[in-house]
């Protein structure tokens, strides 16, 4: 079989090559799996291979970071605690910078969350054996925010916001992880070489159209409607009107929900779009109009015509630190008379102290390390709220709380009494 020359590889490797199964090995890889490089690594590249094999790829291509989701307790249990110590007995260590997402609470604010005791020894250890094998507690999903990522880089990442984001703004390259594959990936520093990690799986397949009027419709909600009818593939956004960081993190997250699209090309935002522009052909696409009544169906899937709530909710994905400044500067000079519970990452917190201390001063709760979604919100008395996020919505609605979808702007009205 011809070889083609990829990037990451060099001659050395490739002359030495071997097929397993039917992807093709370097010198290293080889090495990987056949236990030279330790118990853990062994066992990682086997399951990468295989999985490698199952999906066609032809090789593996190295990744330069890695992104793990799904660490709350609430979500892994006692098997996923398992899990992580059996890797650690292995010795298995991250080869790639590696940060995990939102865990089961606010590391320091715990108590104001009224955490289960049981439940916070556990979620500890969960985010203790990720530490011991190399990850940094960045416990958010907006990892984006943090690193520095740059067009073609290829990655493993695990949280389909995260994943989305990086595909469609960034132009970096992963496909949407299991939480478990993530690790794996990262512990051997390669993934399959498949789906959007090669170029021509990142061409549109389906030209779709909002209303025109899609501008007065939330980004989560026209987001959440694009993901429930196309499903699958990579859509074209003709004439997309959104231009905020804010409203195209909300945007991409409701179609993370909603679907299994890694990646969405947006018209003059997404850079694959200048690299693949003459590879592209609008006319032969399939083409989707997405209708008033459509958008409206999805809402009343995700939303209730709800009259009163026990609170607010904002930041999922997590407020940036430019988020938090908009939200205070909408609320400096007003009371907040609804309780509004903001969700961030630890360094936004770190690094807006100030921010923070205000927000906090009219009663409004900021936390981070966690989320909505993955922390245990009954308990900290909610059963009825108001969102901006068509995803945390979809999770929240399937747990049993009782949702209603707002526009950010409105919620932050409402909170401060209009
Ligand atoms: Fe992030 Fe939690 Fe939403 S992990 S994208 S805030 S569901």
């Amino acid at each position: 079989m011809f070889f083609v020359q990829r990037p990451g590889y060099r001659a050395s490797d490739i002359s030495q090559s071997r097929f397993y199964d039917n992807v093709f090995l370097t010198k290293i890889e080889e090495k990987m799996l056949n236990g030279e490089m330790g118990e853990a690594v062994q066992l990682a590249a086997r399951i990468v291979v295989k999985i490698g094999d199952a999906l066609g790829a032809e090789r593996l291509v190295p990744i330069e970071d890695a992104h793990i989701s799904g660490i709350s307790f609430k979500n892994i249990g006692e098997s996923g605690l398992d899990f992580l110590k059996m890797l650690i007995e292995k010795e298995a260590k991250f080869a790639v910078p590696t940060t995990i997402n939102p865990a089961g609470f606010d590391l320091k604010k715990w108590g104001k969350m009224n955490v289960d005791k049981k439940f916070l020894d556990k979620q500890r250890e969960v985010i203790d054996r990720l530490i011991k094998i190399g990850a940094k507690p960045l416990l958010s999903c907006t990892p984006y925010e943090a690193k520095r990522l740059s067009y073609g880089q290829h990655i493993a990442w695990s949280e389909s916001n995260a994943v989305l984001y990086a595909n469609s703004i960034i132009g970096a390259r992963t496909n949407r992880e299991g939480g478990p594959l993530a690790i794996f990936e990262a512990i051997i520093g390669r993934a399959p070489y498949t789906g959007l990690h090669l170029d021509e799986n990142r061409l549109p397949e389906v030209l779709v159209r909002f209303p025109k009027d899609g501008k007065a419709l939330s980004p989560a909600l026209l987001g959440y409607t694009l993901g429930f009818i196309v499903k699958k593939g990579v859509p074209y956004i003709e004439d997309f009107i959104f231009r905020k960081m804010s409203e195209i993190k909300l945007f991409l997250a409701a179609v993370g929900a909603s679907s299994s699209i890694g990646l969405v090309l947006l018209e003059d935002v997404s850079p694959d779009l200048k690299r693949f522009w003459k590879r592209i052909k609008k006319t032969e696409l399939e083409k989707i109009e997405i209708t008033e009544d459509e958008i409206e169906d999805s809402r009343s899937k995700i939303s209730k015509n709800l009259t009163k709530v026990d609170a607010f909710f904002l930041g999922c994905p997590h407020l940036s630190a430019r988020e938090l400044k908009e939200i205070y500067n909408f609320l400096h000079n007003k009371k907040v008379k609804e309780r509004l519970i903001l969700f961030t990452a630890r360094r936004v917190i770190e690094e807006h102290t100030n921010i923070v201390n205000r927000l906090e001063s009219k009663g409004i709760e900021v936390y981070a390390d966690t989320c909505m979604v993955v922390s245990d919100i009954g308990r900290m008395g909610v059963r009825r709220l108001a969102l901006d996020s068509a995803k945390a919505a979809y999770y929240l609605t399937a747990q049993g709380y009782e949702v209603v979808l707002l526009d950010r702007e409105e919620i932050l009205k409402i909170a401060s009494g209009g």
